[in-house]
């Protein structure tokens, strides 16, 4: 675009969210149930928490990806865009399919998305807003067009059923957004992180990694199950909350006063009502929904803006914070100016086409998983010519799916 002096200015580019979705899994688990396992009260977990009920993957062929895919699918779908124009897919996880392959990259593999790198951001119950951030700067940039950022959790599998201090707490599901460049001003405003690393002890996984490698005596002494230090996770929450909401604020040029929704982390309502507090802010501007589905760590703050838009809370032009903190420890918050529709009517013909599009993506990841046995059985046959030439056919054809540089 020309100024008046001649020169070519660049367009400015803003990070929006386009799309958002949620999955949950088919089984609700009640506070009555639970104390039927361990000793608690459907009185306890409620005055102390404020959970009702939580959703829990029994099935298990639920898992974080399939989860993760299904909220990543219906944000696609909200953003009206096929997965082969995302360019990135980041998902944060505390719960993931294996130390590696991130579970990004079987998500990218549900949804046929051919052109996107895929990685899992690890900062716990932080890590959707980590994405959010980090997606929002490689947008500004220039260098992505389309990231979708996913938080997907099954904590129910690395919960110890018999601590009742934990296992009343947490929850399955997954949220996920698209955010997309626009030249419209708005969208992601501005993000903050945050880490101290000295309380990593407070809240943390200890065994399966390398430095406590899994054993005969970490698997009996239940050292692959979260184990939390309550009370010093919530003094640490109730003070960060609310200086990340003021200082994110403060870097987007927002008062107070100004913002219509603040949807924080959902762990505890006594956390987010001190933090708000602290902050002035009366609750009809505070968004909770922890008594549905617990604590879903990286998933809550997806999952309750999702809730919050369907609810008819978000309207364009809306200023609204997202605050998180977790394990690590870790925190962050954004400010957002809302801009997209909260309603859209997608075309049948075209959510037909999409389902159309996922068939294709089972389909190809076969044929891929299929032509790399066949080219290992044929390279393993002595290595005669027909086979050689067969399996260079095979890599062009393979490299030809791959995008341009
Ligand atoms: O995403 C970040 C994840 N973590 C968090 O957000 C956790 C932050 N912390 C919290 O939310 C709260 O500290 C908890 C909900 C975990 C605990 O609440 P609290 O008010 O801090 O309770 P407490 O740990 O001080 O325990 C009070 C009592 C203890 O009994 P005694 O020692 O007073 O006899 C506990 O043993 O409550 C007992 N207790 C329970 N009783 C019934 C602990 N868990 C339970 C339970 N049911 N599930």
């Amino acid at each position: 675009m020309a100024g008046s002096n001649g020169v070519y200015a660049p367009l400015r580019r803003y990070a929006h969210i386009t799309g958002w979705g949620k999955a949950l899994p088919d089984r609700v688990v009640a506070n009555e149930e639970l104390a039927r396992i361990v000793d608690t009260s459907d009185e306890w977990i409620r005055t102390r928490t404020g959970i009702e009920q939580r959703y829990i993957a029994t099935d298990p062929a639920e898992t974080t990806a399939t989860l993760g895919a299904r909220a990543g699918r219906a944000a696609l779908e909200q953003a009206d865009i096929p997965a082969s124009k995302l360019d990135l897919i980041i998902c944060a996880t505390s719960s993931p399919e294996h130390l590696f392959p991130s579970t990004a990259c079987i998500i990218q593999d549900h949804l046929g998305a051919s052109r996107a790198g895929a990685f899992d951001l690890s900062a716990a119950c932080s890590g959707f807003v980590y994405g959010v951030s980090l997606a929002r700067s490689l947008i500004l940039a220039g260098q992505m067009e389309t990231v979708l950022v996913i938080g997907a959790e099954t904590l129910s599998r690395i919960v110890d059923w018999s601590d009742r201090g934990t296992c009343v707490l947490f929850g399955d599901g997954a949220g996920a957004v698209v955010l997309q460049a626009r030249a419209v001003p708005g969208g992601v405003l501005s993000t903050l992180l945050g880490s101290d690393g000295s309380g990593g002890e407070l809240l943390a996984v200890p065994a399966g990694g390398s430095a406590l490698p899994t054993s005969l005596e970490t698997v009996a002494g239940g050292q692959h199950f979260i184990k939390m230090d309550g009370r010093a996770v919530f003094r640490f929450a109730t003070r960060v909350m609310a200086e990340a909401t003021r200082a994110v604020l403060e870097k987007a040029g927002i008062g107070i006063d100004d913002i219509d929704i603040v949807i924080p982390h959902q762990a505890n309502h006594r956390i987010i009502q001190s933090s708000m507090r602290q902050l002035g802010l009366p609750d009809e501007k505070v968004f909770i929904n922890l008594q549905n589905y617990g604590n879903t760590s990286t998933a809550s703050i997806p999952i309750a803006l999702c809730e919050a838009i369907e609810q008819g809370r978000l309207k364009p032009n809306d200023k609204v914070v997202l605050v998180g903190f977790g394990a690590g420890l870790t925190w962050a918050a954004t400010a957002i100016q809302w801009a997209a529709p909260t309603e859209r009517e997608v075309p049948l013909w075209r959510a037909g086409q999409r389902s159309a599009t996922y068939g294709l993506a089972r389909m190809r990841s076969r044929f891929l998983r299929f032509s790399r046995q066949v080219e290992g059985s044929l390279l393993s046959e002595e290595g005669e010519g027909w086979s050689d030439a067969l399996s260079e056919r095979i890599s062009r054809w393979r490299r030809s799916r791959q995008p341009e540089e």
